[in-house]
């Protein structure tokens, strides 16, 4: 038996699960020992040309997929912070693990759906939520868990790179990059979350509250975005051997939590003003690891994805490690032909 998954939203981001989890199934299989389906899709119109099509239910009826009691894992990609909470609560009480690249909501409310995932004793994922398909909250959880983190420096903003780049290389308008970031499908439903720095300040505020271990509330994030700069802003950066980008900011002190997002003017030898374009990058520093930095596409459709599958994939591994009951999946590993006694 597969795991069924059900996602919330068919747009850029859910697009992208669906081809990966297509075109990469067999891959995806070989690694989970398990088949995983999509059942079902909710989105708002049923009617709009698609990228993508297959073998699962197109619906508007939520409750079809979050009460459908054959699917395991929600993936919530529709964005905004109602319906998308309940909807999300109403998935752990129908006991089922989600998966979600909401970083609004989990800015405002990761507390209660940790919470509830807790009760409800299934997982909630967010790797999606910052830095596309960096792996940045894995990073923070797993790998440098063993460090006490000081400082986070990153550019953590796709689409305000995109624009700051084309104004900076090739002279262009605001505009007319923000509309083509639009098009590309980096940009928030309302970009003015962008542009204004509050993407970016949520994003932080979840990545300070892993790395430093504490609840770092959006509003601790003081909040500037790039719209007053302009074209000459850019010109005079470059004849100084410099250049601007949206920076997020957080450094954990012995007086406490410092956390910014601005735009700032670094020297063109500094390795965060080499990232261009939609591409985000992180200096994580830790007190045993030191510096390290971590860079990729940070929005889109499969890099956003990506992470959103490996996610459901994590969980996958975790129901079949858990399972006390002989396993839904069938198991592709190989057993042993012989005991090791014979
Ligand atoms: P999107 O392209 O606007 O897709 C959202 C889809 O969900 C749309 O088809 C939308 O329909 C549908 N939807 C929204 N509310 C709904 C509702 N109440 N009922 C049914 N369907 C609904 O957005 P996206 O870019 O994929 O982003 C999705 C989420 O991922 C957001 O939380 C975003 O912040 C996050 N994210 C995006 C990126 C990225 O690169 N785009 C990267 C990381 C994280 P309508 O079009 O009719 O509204
Ligand atoms: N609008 C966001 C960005 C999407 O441009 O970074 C990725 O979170």
């Amino acid at each position: 038996m597969p795991i069924q998954i059900g996602i919330l939203g068919l747009g850029t981001v859910g697009t992208g699960v669906v081809k990966i989890l297509q075109q990469n199934a067999e891959a995806i299989q070989t690694r989970t020992h398990c088949e995983i389906n999509i059942k079902g899709i909710l989105d708002r119109d049923l009617h709009r040309e698609r990228e993508v099509s297959g073998d699962f239910i197109l619906t508007d009826q939520p409750e079809k997929i979050l009460q459908d009691p054959e699917i395991d894992i929600i993936v919530e990609v529709m964005g905004g912070i109602e319906p998308a909470r309940t909807f999300i609560l109403e998935a752990f009480q129908h006991g089922k693990h989600v998966v979600t690249a909401n970083k609004d909501l989990l800015a405002l409310h990761g507390h209660e759906l940790l919470d509830a995932a807790d009760k409800a004793g299934k997982e909630l994922h967010f790797e999606a939520s910052v830095g596309g398909g960096i792996p940045i909250i894995a990073t923070l959880k797993e790998s440098l868990v063993a460090n006490r983190i000081t400082a986070l420096i990153g550019i953590i903003n796709g689409t305000t790179n995109y624009i700051l780049t084309a104004m900076a290389d090739q002279g262009r308008d605001y505009a007319e990059v923000l509309a083509e970031a639009q098009q590309l499908g980096y940009a928030e439903a309302d970009p003015s979350s962008d542009v204004d720095g509050l993407d970016a300040a949520r994003k932080l505020a979840i990545l300070s509250s892993i790395a430093f271990n504490s609840r770092v509330a959006l509003n601790d994030v003081f909040v500037e975005g790039i719209s007053r700069i302009t074209r000459e802003d850019l010109a005079y950066a470059a004849e100084l051997g410099c250049t601007i980008k949206l920076l997020a900011i957080a450094k954990h002190q012995e007086e406490g939590i410092e956390v910014r997002v601005h735009p700032a003017i670094l020297p063109l030898t500094h390795p965060l003003a080499s990232v261009n374009g939609v591409y985000n990058a992180i200096f994580v520093i830790g007190d045993a690891v030191g510096e390290t930095m971590y860079y990729g596409r940070g929005a889109g459709s499969l890099p956003t994805g990506s992470a959103i599958v490996s996610d459901v994939m994590r969980i996958v591994n975790n129901i079949q490690a858990n399972s006390t009951s002989p396993s839904n999946c069938t198991c592709y590993l190989e057993l042993p032909l012989k005991a090791a006694s014979d």
